[in-house]
């Protein structure tokens, strides 16, 4: 099988006629008819590609694509479009959508753009959960995630913000008996309040105002796999109780349903507030705590193993290159100085954002201190300097991606191809200096 492509449409015809042509090419497909359908196939299915129309009732395309780049980043989401949905289509590609397609598809052109996904998905998820670092605190923390892996309760991942917590969870779901069922995120800082309900326990038809379809939530996605409770701290007081009793009966009640439905899920949640403190302050419930607290993993910070550094370095270094169509590049050492002896506040995704940015500076060269934000160097606030010197470089790369996409009427792969750079290279340049048409 060639790869997993969720087809969101509302028009019968063409889905079937789309499903038909993937099929034939020998992808295995799931399709929906509307947006909301679609991000509880795509939660539960987990495909490696989504086509999405952009005109869909009463949940669109724009809403699929939002979830997408939040849940599940790594998957590319391709967007079908019609005539007069063209500027829609350009912000879609703002917001991260892989490429798009015009209606007539173009069924040549539709595997093809589909085959690419796949390969570029298989690609992002390499390295994506590889959990790096060989630190007594690393070794710390995988002897612990076999070990909380290897029973059913509940797990709390602490940790401040950018040190793993979800890196951790995957990897506890990984070396769980449930590997082999769904992992499913759902952060409860992002999701509107009135929302979140039906999102964790599903709702029936005509529950609420806009409640037009039964709907799944996460809970009964997570069925059988781990369900992963993201920024557990801002779930609200008035949900606490629900909860509570989803855990503890290992049940759920969709919003508007009477009968409750009995599920298997391991818990896993996490925050980088101080819960203790927020029950002391009477804003968490402290049944709730307790449930979820059963067991905890505390993710340490960076520069409590300042050894792992270097580590990490190389590995989101090679990772950019690789992006970039580079080599892995050479790291001064002054450079590896300046990083190890920084105390990394945003810790591994700072570690990650400035390894980003050195890699595109460095462009190819080895990577010196001078290709580490001037804010390190101070070791003050973190506050990017304007007036690199490698400022009239990205100036003419600018340049030059937008020529090549002007003449190709911005069409990415034909740019692409123009600019014998890969379709993820330029994507990517394009996404970095925030280029756009118009
Ligand atoms: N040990 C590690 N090895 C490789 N990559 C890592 C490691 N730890 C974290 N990362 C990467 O750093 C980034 C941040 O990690 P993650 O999202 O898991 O952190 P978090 O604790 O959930 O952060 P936040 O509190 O901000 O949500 C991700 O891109 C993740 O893949
Ligand atoms: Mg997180």
């Amino acid at each position: 099988m060639l790869g997993k492509v969720l087809l969101i449409e509302d028009e019968q015809k063409l889905r079937r006629v789309l499903q038909l042509v993937l099929e034939e090419a020998g992808f295995q497909t799931k399709s929906a008819r509307e947006g909301g359908e679609g991000i509880t196939l795509w939660r539960s299915w987990a495909p490696d590609v989504v086509i999405t129309d952009l005109r869909m009732q009463p949940v669109d395309g724009m809403e699929v694509l939002r979830f997408g780049t939040e849940y599940f980043p790594g998957t590319p989401c391709i967007i079908l479009t019609a005539f007069g949905t063209v500027a829609t289509a350009v912000d879609a590609m703002k917001l991260g959508a892989y490429d798009f397609l015009t209606k007539p598809v173009d069924h040549s052109q539709l595997i093809e753009v589909v085959q690419q996904a796949v390969v570029e998905k298989g690609k992002a998820s390499q390295h994506r959960y590889e959990m790096v670092g060989t630190s007594p605190q690393m070794e710390e923390v995988r002897a612990e995630i076999k070990l909380l892996a290897s029973t059913d309760s509940a797990v709390l991942i602490q940790g401040e913000s950018g040190t793993g917590k979800e890196l951790a969870a995957r990897a506890i779901h990984a070396a769980s008996s449930r590997r082999s069922g769904p992992f499913v995120r759902i952060n409860c800082a992002s999701i509107p309040r009135e929302l979140l309900e039906s999102e964790l326990f599903g709702h029936r038809k005509g529950s609420f105002t806009g409640a037009t379809e039964n709907r799944e939530g996460v809970f009964a996605a997570a069925n059988g796999g781990v369900l992963f409770l993201d920024e557990i701290g801002d779930l609200p007081m008035e949900l606490q109780p629900k909860l509570l009793h989803a855990v503890e009966e290992k049940e759920i009640t969709p919003v508007g349903g009477r009968e409750p439905k009995a599920i298997s899920v391991k818990i896993l949640s996490a925050t980088n507030q101080n819960l203790e403190e927020m029950v002391r302050q009477g804003r968490f419930r402290t049944d709730l705590f307790y449930r979820l607290n059963t067991m905890v993993l505390r993710m340490p910070p960076l520069r409590e193993r300042r050894g792992d550094v270097g580590l990490l370095a190389r590995h989101f270094a090679a990772i950019f290159a690789n992006e970039l169509g580079y080599e892995p590049p050479e790291i001064s050492d002054q450079a590896l100085k300046m990083l190890e002896e920084y105390h990394w506040p945003g810790n591994v995704r700072e570690l990650r954002n400035v390894m980003e940015r050195a890699v595109l500076l460095s462009n190819g060269r080895e990577m010196g201190d001078s290709h580490l934000p001037e804010s390190m160097r101070f070791e003050k606030r973190v506050q990017e300097k304007a007036g690199d010197s490698s400022l009239d470089l990205i100036a003419k790369e600018q340049e030059m991606l937008l020529s090549a996409l002007e003449q190709c009427n911005w069409n990415q792969t034909k740019a692409a191809k123009k600019l014998n750079i890969t379709r993820s290279a330029l994507r990517y340049r394009l996404q970095k200096y925030g280029i756009k048409r118009g």
